[in-house]
């Protein structure tokens, strides 16, 4: 077995993920690669999510019954975990939403509501990269549609990382916000985030981080990013699906007006105006993803107890390895660094002319699941001249012997397609 320094003890942290001893298509083990679009769920996970249903199910702010108070409790309890995990300065600064797009979208309909000095008009600038998610292009382009503002972006080098050669062009007086992405969920390219703010903070514009690929894969410091939003979600960091993060600065969020209206984000209700909730609940509006965030509270207790700096230094190593031995398959071109520096655990590539979608179903035939397709950022493959990738990720239960599968599978792929 291959041995490489930095690994994780898999063999033990497997046995918490149950999913991950299913066998597939005819008895064939599940290799699963495609991460980046969700994680698997440890028991510990599962066990909260089954026990708050049994226990505990109430909503939440409104009941003086024990249920109610003990479901408040758990829900609030994950926030406290949330802003411990990312090192808030304060429980209230951050958010719940159902996912990161939905993160990403109160920011731009945050901005869009606001009056000045944060308000995005004709006369100011979005600026964007593009190697984007959708879900961190679409929400401004709305916002540019609807309010005149003219949205910009920084290209990509051949290399897969941005080229901010025109920093000062790009990011100028007028620049109201600058959101981009700190992991590419597509190129795997982990941004420079410093430079980015020193330019922002320099004109004044605000900064939103799209961390989506890094808060389940890394240590993240909100306050040593130095951004005034962060966006991410829970599915992807070993939590349940319908959880999301958005972290804003105090000040913003206390000046920022509310995106949803309805119950839980008010203070006073008259038929003819209503007054808001000190954040973050002016930005939860209606019955929240209850038990949702208590899961997510407990992945954040699965990750925190390996540590994330463990998980980061294991998938360093497996996406090295990964490198290493993808760059040995004849025609294959990885679209994104080609080393393992500055990057995340996801890595896009081409085989020859043989389509993805053919690659990753000859690969899934042999129990191993990727993602294929422009991975919701089709401006990367229109820049690269490509229809799409297969991308294989990783994540802290992944094996040397699960590339070894890859590789072996796309020396099958390649057999098949002659
Ligand atoms: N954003 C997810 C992915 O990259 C769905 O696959």
């Amino acid at each position: 077995m291959t041995q490489l320094p930095g690994l994780l003890d898999t063999e033990a942290i497997r046995k918490d993920f149950p999913i991950l001893d299913r066998q597939v298509h005819d008895g064939r083990k599940l290799v699963y690669l495609d991460n980046a679009a969700t994680s698997q769920k440890p028991r510990q996970v599962l066990d909260a999510l089954g026990e708050y249903y049994e226990r505990y199910n109430a909503n939440v702010h409104r009941g003086v019954h024990v249920l109610a108070e003990e479901a408040t409790a758990l829900y609030e309890g994950a926030r406290d975990k949330v802003a411990e995990f990312v090192n808030a300065p304060s429980r209230d600064e951050v958010i719940f939403t159902k996912n990161a797009s939905e993160s990403l979208n109160l920011v731009a309909n945050m901005l869009g509501w606001a009056d000045e000095p944060y308000r995005v008009d004709h006369e100011t600038e979005i600026v964007i990269t593009e190697m984007e998610h959708h879900s961190n292009i679409v929400p401004w382009q709305l916002l540019a549609q609807r309010t005149g503002a003219k949205l910009k972006w920084f290209g990509l080098t051949d290399d897969g990382r941005l080229d901010l050669s025109n920093i000062d062009e790009v990011i100028t007086e007028k620049t109201k916000i600058v959101s981009f992405v700190l992991v590419s969920n597509i190129l795997g390219t982990v941004n420079p985030v410093e430079a980015i703010v020193r330019r922002a903070q320099e004109v004044g514009a605000l900064v939103c981080v799209d961390a989506s690929q890094a808060a389940p894969h890394m240590p993240l410091d909100v306050q040593a990013l130095q951004a005034d939003f962060v966006a991410f979600t829970g599915h992807k960091m070993c939590g349940p699906t319908g959880i999301g993060v958005l972290w804003g600065r105090q000040e913003l969020l206390e000046d920022l007006p509310p995106f949803l209206g309805g119950g839980e984000m008010i203070e006073t209700v008259s038929m003819s105006s209503s007054t808001y909730a000190p954040a973050p609940h002016k930005f939860e509006a209606g019955t929240p993803p209850i038990a949702q965030a208590v899961g997510l509270g407990a992945a954040i207790d699965y990750l925190s107890a390996i540590g994330m700096d463990k998980v980061l230094a294991h998938e360093h190593a497996i996406t090295e390895y990964a490198v290493k031995r993808l760059t040995e398959v004849p025609d294959l071109r990885i679209i994104g660094p080609a080393t393992a520096e500055d990057r995340g655990a996801a890595i896009s590539f081409t085989l020859g002319d043989i389509h993805p979608h053919d690659v990753g179903q000859v690969l899934d035939e042999q129990g191993i699941a990727v993602r294929v397709g422009h991975h919701c950022a089709r401006p990367v493959c229109l820049r690269y001249g490509i229809p799409a990738t297969t991308r294989a990720s990783f994540y802290l239960y992944s094996t040397p012997a699960e590339i070894d599968a890859l590789v072996d599978g796309l020396e099958h792929v390649r057999n098949f397609f002659g």
